[in-house]
């Protein structure tokens, strides 16, 4: 048997279906420069890979594909999926922004002619996409917490600034929310239609992209919505640790996954060959730019087919873009068997958390508040997340990721609660590690809230491995660690 797990099996089929649809459009991707030095038929062939002989897990350009998450493939989703006597009570969703510009330049070369504004004749499109704009246009008299309400709340710029959300980033989240929609609110009324201002919670990080990430969410989810019955929340850290984010222990940890990072780097002579041979290109030392961080630049020429920057000395191609991607797969591999990152991802990720199960216990106990929460956020938010509960093998968050949390009430026993856990739309409950023995004996295809409240009350904290700790506060301060 080629998967381990159910779970690898459905990821696969989705990520292959997603890769024909997507590698049909991106064949003609290999720029004009590869050409000139002959590699364009190597790139072509690694375009293509042979599915059944070449697991696609470990392809650079279809993991790349699968990062850009370009709109087109009509997904197949789990949501809202659960036995008739079910009833649901609460939806939480993490969410990282949609597509975005790069956030750094590649030194001395033009940066990539990207347009951010939304126009109806460009694709990805939406159908909703003029009704947007029109709506966002009107966007007074919603609140917004500071400093929220100085940001744009779409993107306008006929040439994207640094780290803008485009068109294709709003389409992707418009899509989201459609989604959400037709599932949670056509399908099982998670919402009256006169909903009030409490029964959604919402906050997001003060980056444009991420604000307009979230209402392009918003709109797909509850179309016209009444902006006077808006209230955006700002949240300063990216883990969304509010009023618990000192925690000392954690950034020791970060310290030794970043040690690591490092070393694996310096181990990898065909990487460092490749950064020096762009750095011959572009005509920098090497350091500099590695500091800049070409990968964020070559995804977003990758993304959106526009050939690599080319300088007198030569061209950025294929070749290079392959090698550094295929670190990070390596990188993200040796990431999950040192598990630093995961002591990391425990402790970052349980302020988060901790207030899910709070806002899950209210709603279970009958209160009508925060029944729809939405988290607008980063890869940085969601892979600690991912980590955390356990889902190892999830992927690094593409852009427009989603992370859903749904509890749901047993109408035959409305005392008792479960808990679904869905990624990108796949149904990964029995891989959080709080619940991978629970359908072993369990007729229910869900997890008890118990599980996850035993969990991030003191099991993650047991998983951390460090003795003794039994609460957030002792975890972060452990002595000698
Ligand atoms: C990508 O660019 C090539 C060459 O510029 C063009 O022929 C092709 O149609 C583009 N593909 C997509 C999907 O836009
Ligand atoms: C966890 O949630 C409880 C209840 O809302 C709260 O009192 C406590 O301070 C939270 N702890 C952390 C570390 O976030």
């Amino acid at each position: 048997m080629l998967f381990r797990s159910r779970f690898l099996l459905l990821l696969a089929l989705a990520a292959l279906l997603a890769f024909v649809s997507l590698s049909l459009q991106f064949f003609h991707l290999t720029p004009v420069s590869t050409a000139k030095n002959g590699a364009s038929s190597k790139s072509r062939k690694r375009v293509m890979p042979e599915p059944v002989t070449e697991p696609p897990v470990t392809d650079p350009i279809y993991e790349a594909l699968l990062y850009c998450n370009i709109p087109s493939v009509a997904e197949r989703s789990m949501e809202g999926h659960a036995p008739h006597h079910f009833k649901l009570v609460s939806v939480h969703v993490f969410i990282r922004h949609g597509d975005r510009y790069p956030l750094y330049v590649i030194p001395k070369t033009k940066r990539p002619e990207i347009d951010c504004t939304l126009v109806a004749n460009r694709k990805p499109y939406h159908p909703k996409l003029e009704a947007f704009v029109s709506h966002m246009s009107k966007g007074s008299g919603a609140s917004f917490e500071s400093p929220l309400h100085s940001l744009p709340l779409y993107p306008n710029h006929p040439l994207c600034e640094m780290g803008e959300l485009t068109q294709t980033g709003i389409v992707q989240h418009l899509q989201n929310g459609q989604l959400l929609r037709d599932i949670y609110l056509k399908k099982h009324k998670l919402l009256p239609s006169d909903w009030s201002t409490d029964q959604l919670y919402l906050e997001t990080t003060g980056k444009s992209r991420t604000l307009q990430s979230g209402l392009a969410l918003l709109y797909g989810f509850l179309p016209d919505f009444d902006w006077k019955k808006i209230h955006f929340r700002h949240q300063p850290s990216a883990l969304f640790c509010s009023g618990n984010c000192f925690c000392p222990v954690r950034n020791q940890y970060l310290e030794k996954e970043q040690r690591r990072q490092y070393l694996l780097r310096l181990k990898n002579s065909q990487l460092e060959r490749t950064y020096e041979d762009m750095a011959r290109i572009v005509d920098v030392p090497t350091k500099q730019l590695r500091a800049a961080n070409p990968i964020d630049s070559m995804l977003c020429h990758f993304c959106h087919n526009v050939s690599f920057p080319c300088t007198r000395n030569g061209c950025i191609d294929m070749e290079h873009f392959k090698v550094i991607k295929t670190h990070q797969i390596e990188d993200e591999r040796e990431r999950r068997e040192k598990k630093l990152y995961l002591g990391y991802a425990l402790l970052g990720a349980h302020p988060i958390l901790n207030q899910t199960i709070s806002r899950m216990q209210r709603a279970a106990e009958g209160r009508k508040e925060e029944v729809f929460a939405l988290y607008s956020a980063h890869d940085v938010t969601l892979s600690p997340l991912l980590s955390a509960l356990g889902l190892m093998e999830a992927r690094f968050p593409r852009f427009a990721a989603r992370l859903i949390l749904e509890l749901w009430q047993d109408k035959e026993k409305p005392s008792e609660h479960s808990v679904r856990i869905l990624y990108n739309g796949v149904d990964v409950t029995f891989h959080t590690s709080f619940c991978q023995d629970h359908h072993k004996h369990s007729s229910k295809p869900m997890c008890p809230l118990e599980n996850l409240v035993r969990f991030v009350k003191k099991d993650m904290f047991v998983a951390l491995g460090s003795s003794g700790s039994t609460s957030y506060y002792d975890a972060c301060h452990k002595e000698g660690f």
